[in-house]
């Protein structure tokens, strides 16, 4: 089994040849080194596939192509363009965060990862990136992938779910830092841990064959790279159903919130959800001339949760406005045309349903 030593002394080393000859080298964020797009694109690829993220990001860049752009913008823009990436609180940081590096940083993002982890929505492994990327710091990351990595490789068989375990397996990242020729080398050794996990070093097959560093790997050695990284503490699901109240006027016009800054859709536009649907039910009955229609239920899958959502569909006249006791306001809202909604910050699953019944309508009604 090789010692610790021995994987240090080759590791960084077989990462970054490995990366420049086989890792992802063209994506839209690499080969530059400004600190905005990368930081723009870390933020994104946070907790969301590369696939997605390239037209989120370029659609950014074109709307807010300096980090000034971004933080003159108002939040509604910004949560507009974010919409359907999920985990809006991301949406929110990078904001402020732009914000912050006008007011307090002259407009540039400050080049050490301890300073850029004093900003809104960066944390530790990201602030490494980011210094690691576009200054060459020897800063550790160490995201989901890269603990894959790193625990098959060292065989760490700490329970993560412990944060003094945690804590060591940050030490140990560091320690495997490339040494030498940092400007050289911390871009690719970075990009490669990410590459590694991302792809050879999946979760349930390993493609081992394939790896760089194979030879020194001491899950592969045991046999069992899968069995690591361990970490007792397992997320409990929950499920939990809401309706949606879709109150619409003739002319398609629909009546949208404000979600509150906290919780499920924070600071985006929504129809108003509800626990269940008698909260409006009692309310808009006498008011409605024609009964509510339930539309059937879907169900939108969130990291902790599968919300289980049914629609409402409320018919109010024009000029009909929605009863006072239905509004709150925490929550501001407001009737939206059809023509407003792709400009609004729409949950993915509530754009998708309003897309398919405008769709939906234009066909029943046949060819003009
Ligand atoms: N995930 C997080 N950062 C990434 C990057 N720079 N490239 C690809 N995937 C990533």
């Amino acid at each position: 089994m090789p010692t610790f030593d021995q994987i240090a002394a080759v590791f960084s080393h077989e990462v970054v040849h490995w990366q420049q000859s086989h890792g992802r080298n063209s994506l839209p964020w690499q080969n530059t080194r400004e600190p905005y797009r990368v930081w723009l694109s870390e933020i994104m690829l946070q907790q969301t596939q590369v696939s997605t993220v390239v037209g989120y990001y370029s659609r950014f860049l074109d709307r807010f192509p300096a980090v000034a752009d971004l933080a003159a913008a108002s939040q509604d823009d910004v949560m507009a363009l974010w919409g359907g990436l999920g985990y809006y609180s991301r949406a929110r940081n990078l904001h402020l965060c732009a914000q912050q590096v006008m007011a307090l940083h002259d407009g540039q993002f400050p080049p050490t990862a301890a300073q850029l982890q004093t900003l809104p929505g960066i944390g530790r492994s990201t602030a490494a990136a980011i210094a690691s990327f576009c200054f060459g710091e020897r800063a550790a990351i160490l995201d989901g992938n890269v603990k894959r990595v790193l625990t098959r490789v060292l065989g760490f068989s700490g329970d993560l779910a412990q944060s003094s375990q945690e804590k060591t397996l940050w030490r140990l990242a560091e320690d495997l830092l490339p040494r030498e020729n940092l400007p050289q080398t911390m871009p690719p050794y970075t990009q490669g841990l990410m590459d590694l996990g991302a792809t050879i070093c999946s979760g349930r097959q390993p493609v081992c064959l394939l790896c760089p560093v194979q030879a020194i790997c001491r899950g592969r050695a045991e046999g069992r790279p899968d069995k690591y990284p361990i970490k007792t503490r397992k997320l409990k699901r929950s499920s939990q159903s809401v309706s949606l109240l879709w109150a619409q006027r003739p002319d398609g016009s629909v009546w949208l919130e404000k979600r509150p800054a906290t919780g499920i859709w924070s600071g985006l536009y929504c129809l108003p959800v509800y626990e269940n649907p008698e909260t409006f039910e009692a309310v808009l009955s006498e008011k409605l001339e024609k009964p509510m229609q339930a539309l059937p239920s879907f169900i939108h899958v969130l990291t902790h949760k599968d919300l289980h959502l049914s629609p409402w569909i409320a018919n109010f006249q024009q000029g009909q406005d929605v009863p006072a006791s239905l509004l709150s306001e925490a929550r501001p809202a407001a009737w939206f045309a059809p023509s407003a909604w792709p400009a609004l910050g729409l949950p993915a699953p509530v754009r998708r349903l309003l897309a398919q019944r405008a769709q939906g309508s234009a066909e029943d009604a046949g060819p003009a």
